[in-house]
């Protein structure tokens, strides 16, 4: 295979590993972003998502592993040597500064002519639209602006890759389906490699062209995120992205059901051909705003369905038609430890 520059991965994980006084935070992460691509890493807190911005920026050595920035060895390269842009959770804005300065700054670091500085902040400001907010303090500027100057800073340098860590979490709802709206057209505008950290899955699926799933420091699932949430491998990635039925079937092992699959059958009610009906007692019913999300107990497990009907209340004798053909496999927690798949059980002595 020949390797040209364009297809020179602009970031290479090879086995990185970062230890805290003997704890793993990071173990043996392998994971290759190209040019132009925008990857998610997913997973819940404590699980080294942080610990591996970080190690890619330059501000944490790795215990060991080696990390390639495009495909030259970067592993102990200071920050500063680094064309990476990083945007963090708190913004880390300088208060004194007005928001033409605080996005010229690391500009003025890297030595680049006044000239071309000031033209440089009026592009991004434009970008992100503050153009006519330049003169203002953060402490004068909404949430929601404020992020979009701590993204406009990073991205003025122009970064290789920029690495985003929760840069939306402090929005509220509406804001943050609007600065992800945002975080998409000015990747797209300006062609730009980045990676974000998140904990939020909705989030992943709709900016994400690979999603990388972490548990307890190790990579446990990558893909297209249209992949990854229809075939997750394993019962962990499955709750994390929001599956909630966990079914054993005998002959097919552990399955996944969507709450939307299962029929919630009134009492006339003729069940669909196919798949199993079960009794179940309705436990909880909670309005979504169109429909709603039925918990019910099956013997000792509970189920997770969804309905229109408004009369359904708690207490309330069911039957659940379980569409089987519909499930999906999890193949990770199938026979794992024989394949050797699943993260989260120890390989056998
Ligand atoms: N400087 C440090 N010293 C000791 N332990 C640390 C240090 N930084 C992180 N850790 C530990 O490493 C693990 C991973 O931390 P990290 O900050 O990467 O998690 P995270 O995935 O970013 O979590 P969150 O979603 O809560 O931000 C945690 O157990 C954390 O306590
Ligand atoms: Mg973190």
């Amino acid at each position: 295979m020949t390797t040209t520059k364009t297809t020179t991965p602009v970031v290479q994980l090879q086995a990185i590993t970062r230890e805290f006084a003997g704890s793993v935070a990071v173990d043996s992460i392998d994971l290759t972003v190209r040019r132009g691509e925008f990857t998610a890493l997913l997973g819940p807190s404590g699980c080294g998502k942080t610990t591996t911005l970080r190690m890619i920026a330059g501000f944490l050595p790795p215990t060991s592993g080696t990390i390639l920035l495009d495909g030259q060895d970067a592993t102990t390269l200071p920050p500063e040597r680094r064309n990476i842009g990083m945007v963090f959770q708190s913004y880390a804005l300088f208060p004194h500064l007005t928001v033409e300065k605080n996005v010229a700054f690391g500009l003025r670091m890297r030595g680049v002519p006044s000239a071309e500085i000031r033209t440089r902040v009026a592009e991004v400001l434009d970008l992100v639209g503050l153009a006519h907010l330049a003169g203002r303090k953060p402490k004068e500027l909404s949430g929601g602006q404020q992020q979009r100057v701590a993204l406009a800073r990073a991205v003025a340098i122009r970064p290789s890759v920029l690495l985003l860590d929760e840069p939306l979490s402090n929005l509220d709802a509406r804001l943050r389906v609007q600065m992800r709206q945002e975080l998409l057209r000015v990747q797209r505008e300006t062609g730009l490699t980045a990676i974000l950290v998140t904990h939020d899955q909705e989030e992943a699926l709709e900016l994400a062209d690979n999603m990388v799933i972490l548990d307890r420091g190790r990579i446990v699932q990558q893909g297209p995120p249209r992949e990854v949430f229809r075939a997750p491998a394993t019962r962990f990635v499955a709750e994390f992205l929001g599956y909630e039925n966990f079914l054993d079937l005998p002959g097919r092992g552990p399955v996944t059901i969507r709450p939307e699959h299962i029929g919630v059958l009134g009492p006339d009610a003729e069940p669909p051909a196919g798949g199993e009906v079960v009794e179940a007692t309705v436990t909880a019913v909670r309005f979504r705003g169109t429909d709603f999300a039925v918990t019910a107990a099956v013997g000792d497990r509970t189920l997770h369905a969804i309905t229109t009907d408004e009369t359904l209340r708690a207490g309330a004798s069911v039957r659940l038609h379980l569409p089987l053909g519909q499930a999906i496999p999890l193949p990770g927690d199938d026979g794992a430890a024989r394949l050797g798949k699943n993260p989260r059980q120890e390989c056998p002595a």
